[in-house]
C-alpha cells in the first residue's frame, strides 16, 4: 500500500490506527532551518483538540523525530516523524465482515483482501493526520522564515456558518486568530452555534458535516505552474489525502458560475506602489500561478461516517443484507479537527512550489 503526495517536497504516511505507531516522512525539506518545537507542540494540540467535541480517543502524539534533524535544525536528509498509538482498544471494532457505510472498510478489502488491518479504520483512519500536522508545521514555520502566513477557520458546521476571510485586505492577524482559539472561528457567537450544531448531532447518534477555509498571504505574484502542476491541482490533489473530503473551491468557486465576466474579474491596480488587484474572485491563483493577492480555498468535509445507530449494511462473508452498530470513539464533526490539517497540507503544498518554482527558473 501506498500514501504518497507530493514531488519536488514529498510525502509518504506509514501506519494504522490500532498498529504500533503512525509514521509520516518529509522528503526534499530544506536544510538549516531551525524548528520551533513549542510552536509543533501547540498545533500537535490543535489536531487533538476539540473537547467535547471530538473523539475521545486521547493519545499524547509526541513527535518522535527519527531523521532529518539534529541539534534542532534540519539537515536537508528525509525528516521520519513518529507517533506511537498508545490509546487503542481493538475490542471496539469488529465488524469488517459488515462495512460501515460510508466508511471505507468495503472499498479497502475488495482493494487489498480481507487480511488487511481495518482495526481503528487502519490505514484509513484520521490518526494518520497526527504526523502530517507534525510535517506540516515544518512547512509552515519554512514559509514563516519567507514571510508566508496559513491560517484556516471552520466557516461552518451543518446549517450554520459564519462570514468568511477578507478576500483583498487579509491581514496576519485576521489569518491566524483562529488558530489561538478553542473553537476556530472568526466569529466566537457563530462558534457557539456551531458548537451546539455538533452537540445536538452527537446527542441523537449523529454527526454533522462542514466547510474549511483557508488562507494564505504574503505569497508573492509568480508561485506555481500551468497546467498539471498548477497550484490548484496541487492543492486539490493533497487536500483529498484527508479522509471525508468532499469537495475544494478556489476564491469564488462555483459560484462564479452565476456570475457576469465583468462581476467575476479582478481588475489589476497600483496599492502602495505594488500591483495588486482590486477584488479577489480568483482566490489569489490564475493559470495555476500565484498573483500576490491572498491565496484562499475551501475545503467542503461531510458528516463523519461512524455514526452511534444501528445502519443497513451486508454481511460480506454471508452476502446476505443485516445491520451494524458502529462503537468505538468518532468524532462527530470531522470538520472541527481537520482544520489543523488543512492547514498542514496547504503549508507543505505551498512550500513545494515555492522551491519548484525556485529551481526551475524563469
Ligand atoms: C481529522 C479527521 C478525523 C476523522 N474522524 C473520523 C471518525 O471519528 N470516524 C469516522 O468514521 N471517520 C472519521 N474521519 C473520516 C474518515 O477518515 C474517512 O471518512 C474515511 O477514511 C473514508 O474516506 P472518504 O470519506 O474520503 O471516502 C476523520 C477524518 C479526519 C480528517
Amino acid at each position: 500500500m501506498r500514501s504518497e503526495f507530493g514531488e519536488r517536497l514529498s510525502v509518504s504516511l506509514v501506519g494504522e490506527s490500532h498498529g504500533e505507531y503512525v509514521e509520516a516522512t518529509l522528503v526534499g525539506f530544506p536544510r538549516g532551518i531551525s524548528v520551533d518545537f513549542d510552536a509543533l507542540s501547540r498545533t500537535m494540540d490543535r489536531r487533538r483538540g476539540g473537547g467535547a467535541l471530538a473523539t475521545p480517543r486521547r493519545e499524547s502524539d509526541e513527535p518522535l523525530f527519527l531523521s532529518g534533524i539534529s541539534d534542532g535544525v534540519t539537515t536537508g536528509e528525509p525528516i521520519t516523524v513518529r507517533i506511537l498509538n498508545q490509546n487503542m482498544r481493538s475490542g471496539d471494532y469488529g465488524f469488517c465482515d459488515t462495512p460501515r457505510p460510508s466508511h471505507a472498510d468495503y472499498t479497502a478489502q475488495m482493494r487489498y483482501g480481507s487480511g488487511i488491518d481495518l482495526r481503528g479504520g487502519g490505514h484509513f483512519s484520521a490518526r494518520l493526520t497526527a504526523p502530517l500536522v507534525a510535517i506540516g508545521e515544518l512547512a509552515r514555520q519554512a514559509l514563516s522564515l519567507r514571510g508566508i502566513s496559513v491560517g484556516a477557520h471552520l466557516e461552518a458546521v451543518g446549517g450554520v456558518s459564519e462570514g468568511r476571510f477578507s478576500p483583498v485586505f487579509l491581514t496576519k492577524d485576521e489569518l491566524l486568530s483562529p488558530g489561538k482559539k478553542d473553537f476556530p472561528t472568526l466569529d466566537d457567537r457563530k462558534g457557539e452555534e456551531m458548537r451546539r450544531e455538533i452537540r445536538s448531532a452527537a446527542e441523537s447518534g449523529d454527526s454533522v458535516g462542514g466547510i474549511i477555509e483557508c488562507g494564505a498571504i504574503g505569497l508573492p505574484a509568480g508561485i506555481g505552474s500551468p497546467l498539471g502542476r498548477g497550484l490548484e491541482n496541487l492543492l486539490a490533489g493533497a487536500i483529498f489525502v484527508l479522509g471525508g473530503v468532499r469537495g475544494i473551491e478556489f476564491g469564488e468557486g462555483f459560484s462564479a458560475c452565476a456570475m457576469r465576466g465583468s462581476e467575476h474579474n479582478d481588475p489589476y491596480c497600483i496599492r502602495d506602489g505594488e500591483i495588486a488587484t482590486e477584488t479577489n474572485h480568483a482566490g489569489g491563483i490564475v493559470g495555476g500561478i500565484s498573483n500576490g493577492m491572498p491565496i484562499l480555498f475551501r475545503v467542503a468535509m461531510k458528516p463523519t461516517a461512524s455514526i452511534a445507530r444501528e445502519q443497513r449494511t451486508v454481511s460480506l462473508s454471508d452476502k446476505k443484507e443485516t445491520t451494524v452498530k458502529v462503537g468505538g470513539r468518532h468524532d462527530p464533526c470531522i470538520a472541527l479537527r481537520a482544520v489543523p490539517c488543512v492547514e498542514a497540507i496547504a503549508s507543505i503544498v505551498l512550500l513545494e512550489a515555492i522551491l519548484e518554482t525556485e529551481e526551475d527558473g524563469k
